[in-house]
């Protein structure tokens, strides 16, 4: 039996530009020059940790407190992105990748930071296709940890060398190869040359190969 983990932010939707909005809003009230290319470095990372990159940024200690009434602010505005979302955001490729991996009897799974996940999946309808879903909710060891990948392998009932994982950050291929799975970087090919393979999107990718 094969396990297919996938990543969500940058694998099956893009919300990096609403994340970075977001965060973005949040920076110029604290007066942080926050540009497209510090977002990079969120990617992947959970949200405490972005939090901190954007304080870092403008050289700024906070409380707890502080940082807790900041981080749901954000979250706040992101949601009102996420509340917009439908099937259209769907990234090219990735409803047929995953009805194809379903009808050949592969487990399907989402790996993925994000506490927002199962508001996603819902929104843009994906949800029935999920056999289990590991989040930002269920894990305390962020990517490259490779705690999700190994929760979410267990909940479909795969072993690590039958799951391959689709990912858009070095942190999450990092995981998935110290999991013991098969990394699929989806994206640069410089960036992600730490995976298995890599293809710049699931348009490109030969699914019936994985059964092969
Ligand atoms: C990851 C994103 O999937 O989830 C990060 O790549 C994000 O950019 C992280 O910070 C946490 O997301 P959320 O939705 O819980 O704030
Ligand atoms: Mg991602």
């Amino acid at each position: 039996m094969k396990g297919f983990i996938f990543d969500l932010d940058g694998v099956i939707v893009d919300t990096a530009g609403y994340h970075f909005q977001a965060w973005k809003k949040l920076a110029e009230e604290l007066g942080v020059s926050f540009t497209l290319e510090d977002n990079e470095r969120l990617k992947g990372v959970s949200r405490a940790r972005s939090l901190e990159i954007i304080l870092e940024l403008g050289n700024i200690r906070a409380s707890e407190a502080e940082k807790k009434v900041w981080m749901q602010q954000k979250n706040e505005d992101y949601l009102e992105y996420v509340n917009r979302m439908d099937r259209q955001e769907l990234l090219p490729g990735v409803l047929s990748a995953l009805q194809i991996l379903k009808d050949r009897g592969g487990k399907i799974a989402l790996g993925s930071a994000s506490k927002n996940a199962r508001l996603i999946l819902e929104k843009t309808g994906i949800m029935p296709l999920f056999d289990a879903v590991v989040d930002g909710n269920d894990v305390s060891r962020a990517k490259p940890d490779p705690e999700v990948f190994v929760l979410a392998a267990a909940q479909i009932g795969a072993e690590a060398p039958d799951c391959v994982v689709f990912e858009d950050s070095v942190a999450g291929i990092r995981a998935a190869n110290v999991a013991g799975m098969t990394s699929i970087g989806i994206g640069d090919a410089g960036t992600l040359h730490e995976a298995r393979r890599v293809y710049p999107g699931f348009t490109e990718i030969d699914i019936p190969a994985f059964f092969e």
